[in-house]
């Protein structure tokens, strides 16, 4: 196996979740690398604390430092999205492979720019779209792919949450700055519903018109970094419907003031052959609607049809081979280890890995163009 020096820039919930996927994905995956986490940087009090608790050789407060060492081989990039695009591109000049959590940054010139910087240097990149790695939806993916679904009608996804309900929730600094659009970009557009159109244009082809409303039901909140009344220039909600190229029909809604959710992440995509419907509240289990089998064209007979609940744990389900017995959960973590492992073996068997930079400027397009489409008041070609 072969050594894979890590630096993490940030140490915050992503930069657990990258951590501890680095120390497992050899636990689990044969994918030819052994990471070994060289150095950690952030501007958190508890950095020391952090590389002490994950086993980080060094730590450093300027990424730029980390980015240099030529003792690394891989930047992981767990910071708020405004400082994805330097990183990124300094990265890449340094001859670094690179991994970014999503959204992969502010906007689509500041992606133009990542792309051309990673493909020029010929790095290894991808972007955390950790969703598509949930065993459930990769399942839905293979149901899809084997015709089980049949030609698609409707693609309806929702993901909303309720934490910036209260007036009082203030914005930016370090918990908060996914409400401050200078360091998150948007609202709920790049930080939720890019997961649910990364997961859409996978499971169900390109998205050729949308249109949007997105809202802002509280207008001004206290800054904690200025110490004023702000206005509130972010997404707090965002619906569009869209066309995909396929000809289906697709509904996207986000929030993050639906009372009583916490990260209600669904999607549902109904066929003429079949149905699937996936609930990150319900991770483990997939829905399936069997209407007609592609192998024998049979129809499913009227007094047993109807959906059933597959619990997605048994070892011929997607990644679950290499965990525990069928029966047997795994979790949110291991949406992280299985990335991971997806990402190295590609690296080590000199395969594409999906979704890179590339794939992910396309998500960055289409949040943009969601947006575009909010402010005029219009619909938008994305194709
Ligand atoms: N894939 C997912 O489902 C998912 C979930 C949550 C967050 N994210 C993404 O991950 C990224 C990080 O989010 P988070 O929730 O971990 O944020 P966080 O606020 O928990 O942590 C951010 C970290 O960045 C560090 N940081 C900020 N500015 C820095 C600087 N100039 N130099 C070095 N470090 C700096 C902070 O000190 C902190 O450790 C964001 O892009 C976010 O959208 C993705």
């Amino acid at each position: 196996m072969k050594e894979l020096r890590v630096g993490q820039i940030g140490t915050g919930f992503m930069g657990r979740t990258h951590s501890n996927a680095f120390l497992q994905v050899p636990h689990f995956f044969k994918t030819g690398f052994k990471p070994v986490l060289k150095s950690v940087c952030s501007l958190d009090k508890s950095l020391q604390e952090y590389a002490d608790t994950w086993g980080y050789e060094s730590i450093e407060t300027d990424w730029r430092k980390v980015v240099a060492r030529d003792d690394i081989d891989l930047i992981d990039i767990v910071v708020p999205n405004n400082l994805h695009h330097d990183i990124v591109i300094a990265a890449a000049e340094a001859g670094k492979m690179v991994i970014c959590e999503k959204p992969m940054c502010m906007n689509m010139a500041e992606a133009e720019a990542m792309v051309a910087a990673v493909e020029k240097a010929g790095v290894a990149n991808m972007v955390s779209f950790n969703y598509r790695r949930v065993p459930a939806v990769s399942l839905a993916k293979q149901l899809i792919e084997e015709n089980r679904i049949g030609r698609p009608f409707h693609y309806n996804a929702v993901y909303n949450q309720d934490y910036t309900i209260s007036t009082n929730v203030p914005m930016g600094g370090a918990a908060l700055w996914r409400l401050d659009s200078k360091v998150a970009g948007s609202g709920v557009t790049g930080d939720l519903l890019a997961h649910s159109i990364d997961l859409a244009e996978w499971l169900n082809g390109p998205i050729a018109r949308v249109c949007a409303k997105t809202e802002i039901f509280v207008k001004e909140r206290l800054h904690v970094e200025s110490g004023k009344m702000e206005k509130v220039t972010i997404d707090d909600a965002c619906a569009f419907i869209a066309v995909f190229e396929n000809g289906s029909f697709g509904t996207f809604h986000s929030t993050r003031y639906a009372r009583g959710r916490k990260n209600h992440n669904t999607f549902e995509l109904n066929g003429e052959n079949g149905a699937v419907f996936f609930d990150l509240e319900c991770p483990h289990s997939l829905q399936f609607f069997r209407y007609r089998d592609p192998e024998t064209g049979e129809k499913t007979p009227d007094h047993i049809v109807g959906w059933q609940n597959i619990h997605v744990t048994n070892s011929e389900h997607p990644y679950m081979g290499n965990y525990w017995v069928p029966g047997t959960t795994i979790g949110y973590e291991h949406t992280f280890i299985n990335n991971f492992a997806e990402f190295l073996s590609a690296v080590n068997e000199g395969r594409d890995y999906k979704p890179d930079m590339r794939q992910a400027m396309r998500t960055q397009f289409v949040c943009d163009m969601v947006l575009e489409s909010a402010r005029t008041e219009k619909w938008i070609d994305l194709l």
